[in-house]
């Protein structure tokens, strides 16, 4: 292949002009290279920029300054139809009286393919989705995930290099989206093509990509692997956008070249040996992020390295887990434990106004820049 990457961005700026007369960037100034073969997310809340991305890569829009390439060659106004990638729309939008066979075949009609390559090419997406024997079902006889499979086939029977799909499973119920995430993970390793997934769902986007771009404001925060997006958040935005972190605020006493010592005044205490985001400098005011389910509740009292006292806010059981709302200092935390032992005795609950000791360990900490 002529580029490693199937698709990058460089420097892409999207401005539109709203009907109240602004002008907006609703993308502004994204880079981003995507490998091929890839399993790659876009991820951000409503409004980050996502969907007009996904547009000019598949070349629906143009960028207003910067540039999108489709394996190594820059795509300038290049129409859509002339560029490898196809979309699954958010909206699948199946042709209701159309049979799943037609559904599919419609594009291949379009572009004047012979009436035996059209059949060749739909069955074998028929047999990558895993829907042969359905051809002739209308999509209403068929089940949400099976409709979304149609979807699927009817854009990969182009046989595109890139996939780009935008929220392709918002109109699902949760247990049926979990499956689909499996699935369209699956299918995608088998095919070996490049994905570009749109999703405002954090936990869709770690369980399906091999990277992932966290976008807010029209900007990507963090491009990284779901394990580094989760366990080294490079801000604040991104620590408290993908799953949950507590925020202590602190000032920078110490650093060596990947941890800080940090005094928290509401632990009244200097914590050491914190890891770090690059870039912080001693003296600097930081916020320390810990996730709740590595700040842990002990036996025994506050005394010693790492160990200070709290009480019980709330405690809240919820079947797998329990969360316990903690007041340090009339600073709020959070602790998830997993219920591992199955009980029902009252007392081995936390109750309001308890006075606990909490555990917090150095390597499960993060500093990060105070935004
Ligand atoms: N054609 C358009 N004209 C004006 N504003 C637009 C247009 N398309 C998108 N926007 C604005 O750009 C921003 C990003 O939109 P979008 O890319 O759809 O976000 P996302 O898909 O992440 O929800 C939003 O503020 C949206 O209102
Ligand atoms: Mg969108």
């Amino acid at each position: 292949m002529a580029s490693e990457f199937a698709v990058e961005m460089r420097d892409v700026v999207k401005r539109f002009v709203t009907p109240e007369g602004n002008e907006i960037a609703a993308v502004d100034h994204v880079t981003m290279q995507i490998k091929n073969g890839e399993f790659f997310s876009m991820l951000g809340s409503s409004g980050c920029g996502k969907t007009t991305s996904l547009r000019m890569i598949a070349g629906f829009e143009w960028p207003s300054d910067g540039e999108v390439y489709i394996e190594g060659k820059p795509m300038g106004h290049t129409p859509p139809y002339q560029r490898k990638v196809n979309t699954v729309f958010q909206s699948y939008a199946l042709f209701q009286h159309m049979s799943v066979y037609q559904n599919i075949a419609f594009g291949l009609e379009m572009e004047g393919a012979g009436a035996d390559e059209i059949k060749k090419r739909v069955g074998r997406a028929l047999e990558m989705v895993q829907l042969t024997g359905m051809e002739r079902r209308k999509p209403r006889q068929l089940s949400g995930g099976q409709q979304q499979r149609v979807a699927v086939a009817r854009a990969l029977v182009k046989t595109p290099d890139v996939l780009l799909l935008d929220e392709p499973l918002g109109a699902l119920d949760l247990k049926l989206r979990k499956e689909m995430q499996l699935e369209l993970k699956a299918l995608q390793q088998q095919l070996g093509i490049t994905f570009i997934y749109v999703t405002h769902d954090q936990e869709e986007a770690l369980t399906m990509s091999d990277r992932i771009a966290v976008m807010s404001k029209g900007r990507v925060q963090q491009l990284a692997t779901p394990v580094e997006i989760y366990e080294r958040p490079v801000n604040k935005f991104v620590a408290d956008f993908i799953g949950e972190s507590n925020f202590l605020e602190g000032t920078i006493k110490a650093l060596s070249a990947k941890e800080a010592s940090v005094f928290i005044p509401a632990l009244n205490a200097e914590v050491k040996g914190m890891p770090m985001s690059p870039s912080l400098v001693n003296g600097e005011e930081v916020v320390v992020s810990i996730r709740p389910e590595k700040l842990r509740i002990v036996d025994g009292p506050a005394k010693g390295e790492g160990l200070f006292k709290a009480r019980v806010v709330n405690s809240v059981y919820i079947g797998s887990d329990t969360h316990v709302y903690l007041d340090v200092h009339g600073i709020r935390l959070k602790v998830m434990e997993q219920n591992r032992i199955s009980r029902l005795d009252p007392s081995s609950f936390y109750v309001k106004e308890q006075e606990i000791t909490i555990y917090l360990m150095p390597e499960n900490t993060l500093v990060l820049k105070k935004e």
